[in-house]
């Protein structure tokens, strides 16, 4: 490690003294850690969403549940509800399991390896409660410390290859005291300085020290890998309306969405070409496009008048409250097509 190396973890923190982003889930710099729970709810709902996204679902979800048993003594139901339009919802399905284990033990397990049997939480969750709830040294590794390692090092092989390398220089400058301060500094630069494009290295704590700084090209790093396109599926959402309500049915265990309620659909590649209508009068109400992490998504959304019950499970929902309903973020694009 070279001398400037040697001096990262410190200078780092030095940064974060003064630069700290206020963020609802954080004590500020140098200040006690916040309670275990705020620090697990949040790097739950952080995994794969923004801290802007993030923020008013953190609020609602410690105003209504302030406490790990009383999160553990919510319906699956309202804390699914709570959850729609976060996304990826098999995290809120790990949510309350977890709640319930911890509340079962009497609190949650102070270290990686405990809290790693928590579901849900993996070696990044595992590592930054560790770090931020209990100041226990520990490798956080996110995206945005990824991007910043990989730059202040250099590191040439494409991710995720090169996720054994970025961690290990993770680990080699992650200091033994502050750590949670640390895992969070490195965070904040991430995303405010050491931005994926254009990074602000005339104001950077670490710009000397940095190797992709040197190289003249710092956005060239992470090396990115070559992107398989994302297959394109079709479907079809039920918009079925009878005296000022709307039909909406749960979905099933632990599938795509599983336990979100939902507008009926057709199974979306069960018909391949997405035309199949059900029989009836139906109206073209519009067409959604939806990225999930695997394929994207185009759905047809077909609206009725029922004069009868459908068949199967399901439940009448009054259409001026459906923004209660906690709708996944596609099926209320579906709704809003259909409500024109
Ligand atoms: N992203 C994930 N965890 C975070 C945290 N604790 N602070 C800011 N951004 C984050």
């Amino acid at each position: 490690m070279s001398a400037s190396e040697d001096t990262v973890g410190a200078r780092l923190l030095a940064w974060y003294d003064r630069h700290a982003r206020t963020l609802p889930w954080r004590s500020p710099p140098g200040t006690p850690p916040p309670e275990p729970y705020r620090v697990w709810l949040s790097e739950v709902m952080l995994q794969q969403t923004t801290t802007a996204a993030v923020a008013p679902y953190f609020l609602r979800f410690v105003e209504r549940w302030p406490t790990v048993e009383a999160l553990a003594a919510a319906e699956d139901a309202e804390v699914m509800a709570a959850w729609a339009g976060l996304g990826y919802y098999s995290r809120a399905r790990n949510l309350i399991a977890a709640a319930r284990a911890v509340a079962e033990r009497g609190g949650f397990p102070d270290t990686e390896a405990g809290l790693r049997e928590l579901p849900g939480v993996g070696a990044y969750i595992a590592a930054a409660v560790a770090a931020i709830a209990f100041g226990r040294r520990a490798v956080v590794v996110d995206a945005n410390v990824e991007r910043v390692v990989a730059r202040l090092f250099a590191i040439a092989e494409p991710v995720p290859q090169a996720r054994k390398s970025i961690r290990e220089r993770t680990d080699a400058i992650t200091p033994d005291t502050r750590a949670g301060d640390f895992a969070q500094a490195m965070m904040d630069l991430g995303a405010t300085v050491c931005t994926p494009r254009a990074p602000r290295c005339l104001v950077c704590p670490l710009s000397d020290a940095c190797l992709a700084r040197a190289s003249g090209e710092p956005e060239r790093y992470p090396v990115k890998p070559t992107k398989k396109a994302k297959p394109l599926r079709r479907g079809v959402a039920l918009w079925i309306e009878r005296e000022g309500n709307v039909w909406l049915v749960r979905r099933e265990g632990r599938g795509m969405l599983g336990g979100m309620r939902a507008l009926p659909d057709d199974g979306w590649s069960a018909r391949a070409d997405g035309s199949g209508a059900p029989a009836g009068e139906w109206r073209q109400a519009g067409m959604v496009r939806h990225g999930f992490t695997h394929f994207d998504l185009e759905l047809r959304v077909l609206a009725t008048t029922a004069a009868e019950e459908p068949l199967g499970p399901g439940e009448w929902w009054p259409i001026d409250r459906l923004d209660e309903a906690g709708l996944p973020t596609v099926f209320a694009k579906a709704a809003a097509r259909a409500l024109g």
